[in-house]
């Protein structure tokens, strides 16, 4: 199942799989704009990520929320996926409707149209991830590669996605590192 939602991936990403060079995709640059995360590596300081309401992790999962109750993971399991504004409403139908940001989140629900949150964390388009490889097949934590997020009013990005990072943590897992479990053997 992971084969065959694999090949589809790699069929939706068109530069890629259509290079005949293998690897050749990787001259190609990002298509999407720069996390609007990226910590300041100069100084070490998380830059939190503006997001369009005041959303807290902290506020929520201390009322006994589960990370998947919200980020469920769903197929194909690329993505560990956004919650719908239903499961919100659930509660802010009734909890804060005084609030005009819980004004504003009604507003997005009953329109039907999703709240426009910022991504914290993204790898390019070349890069093979899937969460459900990590959380379900490997038993990796949420927190391993997140943070303690938990513990955040605000995220940022607080570990690193880079190659180098994936590596060291496959190196010390005895996960493989050939270069075509990540990328498009084209
Ligand atoms: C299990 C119930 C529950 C669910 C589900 C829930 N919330 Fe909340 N939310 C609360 C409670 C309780 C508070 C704290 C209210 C207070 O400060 O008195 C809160 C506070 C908030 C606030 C701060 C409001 C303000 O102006 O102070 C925002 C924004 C918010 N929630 C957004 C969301 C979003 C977005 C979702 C869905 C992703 C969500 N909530 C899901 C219970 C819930
Ligand atoms: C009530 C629903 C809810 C629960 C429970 C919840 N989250 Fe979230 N999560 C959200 C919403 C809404 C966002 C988008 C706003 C933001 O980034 O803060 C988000 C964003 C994130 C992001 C950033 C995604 C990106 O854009 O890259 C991570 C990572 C994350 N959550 C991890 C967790 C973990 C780990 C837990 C459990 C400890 C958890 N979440 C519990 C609703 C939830
Ligand atoms: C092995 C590392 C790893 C683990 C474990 C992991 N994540 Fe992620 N997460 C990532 C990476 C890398 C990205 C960026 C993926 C991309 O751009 O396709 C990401 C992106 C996200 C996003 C935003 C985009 C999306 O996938 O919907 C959310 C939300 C998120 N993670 C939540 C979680 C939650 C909740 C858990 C635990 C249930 C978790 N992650 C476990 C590495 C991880
Ligand atoms: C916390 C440690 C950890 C981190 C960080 C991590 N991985 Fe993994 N990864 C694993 C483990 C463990 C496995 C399972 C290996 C196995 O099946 O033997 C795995 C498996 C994989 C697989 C194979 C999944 C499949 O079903 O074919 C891919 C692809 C992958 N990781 C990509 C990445 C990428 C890309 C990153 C960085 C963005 C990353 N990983 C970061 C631990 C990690
Ligand atoms: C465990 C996953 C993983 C493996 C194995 C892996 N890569 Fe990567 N690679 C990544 C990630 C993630 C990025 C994106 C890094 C970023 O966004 O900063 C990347 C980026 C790249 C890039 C783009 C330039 C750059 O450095 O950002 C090239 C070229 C590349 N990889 C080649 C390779 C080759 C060649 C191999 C085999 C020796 C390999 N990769 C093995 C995850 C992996």
């Amino acid at each position: 199942m992971q084969e065959r939602s694999r090949v589809r991936l790699w069929l939706g990403r068109a530069g890629c799989a259509l290079a005949a060079v293998p690897l050749a995709c990787f001259a190609v640059p990002p298509a999407y704009p720069q996390s609007a995360s990226s910590p300041d590596v100069a100084s070490g300081q998380p830059v939190p990520v503006e997001q369009p309401l005041p959303y807290s992790h902290k506020t929520h999962v201390a009322l006994g929320l589960q990370c998947r109750d919200c980020h469920a993971i769903g197929d194909p399991g690329f993505l560990a996926g956004y919650p719908a504004e239903a499961t919100c409403m659930a509660c802010h139908s009734v909890i804060k409707t005084d609030s005009p940001h819980i004004q504003e989140l009604a507003r997005f629900s009953s329109e039907g149209s999703p709240v426009p949150w910022k991504r914290v964390y993204r790898v390019p388009d070349f890069v093979w991830f899937s969460h459900a490889s990590h959380v379900v097949d490997a038993s990796v934590e949420c927190e391993t590669c997140h943070g303690p997020v938990a513990e955040r009013e605000v995220l940022f990005q607080e570990k690193p996605t880079t190659m180098a990072a994936c590596m060291a943590c496959h190196a010390l897992n005895n996960a493989p590192n050939d270069c075509d479990l990540c990328h498009d053997p084209g």
